[in-house]
């Protein structure tokens, strides 16, 4: 008989023993009730992962969570606004508790506004919101994860975007707030690195998702070249692609990776 990997088989017991990439690892997907978060929800649960779904969209993280429960998969929800310190820091402890304990977060929780505005017209309120959930909420998940992950093999991803390190952004509060993120994580992984928890930026191209439907929807409202957004819309990329990176990135295969990840 040739080696290799052994097919998935029952435990003791006749439960289904995980395998895969993420077989034993505890995994929290903030901003898992949809797009590239529920993506990824599915492809943690898949890959043999215990997942906690948070999301302030409650029902959203509860529907993700039963989902990948009904395919045998250990995972659960919390409902939690990533800009609240008090909320980012009772939804971790209780899925740490609820998991055994956290291996990885992957932080994909983010908001789109602004999509073609003239910086002239920007008002002061959307920066501020767009700021605050996307570069406020990271730092307070990365925050209170750090207390979580594992020293030896935790790891902590969070998810920007090229808008922030390459391409520049259609909107001015969301590519500021993904460079600001870009840099939060170059400081994290040089800070946390040495004890042990890998902290990585992912920064995906344009995806098809409800965030990216709704951004295309507000660039042609704001006056945006019709045939530009009809080009983007033709090339966007799949949630599914992003999920399997940020699965491996979560995975202990990775241990060799260091910094930024950019995927198409
Ligand atoms: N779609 C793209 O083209 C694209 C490209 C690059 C980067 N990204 C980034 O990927 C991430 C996921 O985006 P998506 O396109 O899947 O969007 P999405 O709108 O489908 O999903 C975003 C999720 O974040 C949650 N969320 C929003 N505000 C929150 C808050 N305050 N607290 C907790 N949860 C909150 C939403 O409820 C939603 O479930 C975002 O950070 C986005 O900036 C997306």
């Amino acid at each position: 008989m040739s080696g290799g990997t052994l097919p998935p088989g029952p435990a003791a017991g006749g439960r289904t023993r995980p395998v895969g990439l993420l077989a034993g690892r505890r995994v929290v997907v903030v901003g898992g009730a949809s797009g590239i978060g529920r993506a990824t929800v599915r492809a943690a649960a898949a890959a043999g992962a215990a997942v906690a779904v948070l999301d302030a969209d409650v029902a959203g993280a509860a529907e993700a969570a039963a989902e990948v429960r009904s395919a045998g998969a250990n995972a659960c929800a919390r409902g939690v606004d990533v800009t609240v310190e008090a909320e980012v820091a009772g939804a971790l402890d209780a899925v740490a508790a609820e998991l055994g304990g956290v291996d990885a977060v992957l932080h994909v929780a983010g908001i789109m506004g602004g999509q073609g505005l003239d910086v002239r017209d920007v008002p002061v309120e959307l920066w501020t919101r767009v700021i605050a959930v996307n570069l406020t909420g990271p730092f307070l998940v990365a925050k209170h994860a750090a207390r979580h992950l594992s020293p030896g093999d935790g790891v902590l991803v969070l998810v920007g975007s090229k808008a922030g390190v390459q391409t520049g952004s259609g909107s001015v509060p969301y590519g500021a707030s993904k460079g600001g993120l870009h840099g939060l994580a170059l400081t994290l992984a040089r800070q946390l690195g040495p004890q042990g928890i890998r902290v990585h930026a992912l920064c995906p191209g344009d995806i098809d998702t409800p965030l990216m439907r709704r951004s295309l929807d507000e660039a042609r409202a704001n006056g945006t070249d019709g045939g530009r957004v009809a080009a983007i819309e033709a090339a966007l990329g799949r949630p599914e692609d992003v999920a399997s990176v940020l699965v491996l990135l979560a995975s202990p295969a990775s241990a060799g990776l260091a910094g930024t990840v950019c995927t198409g």
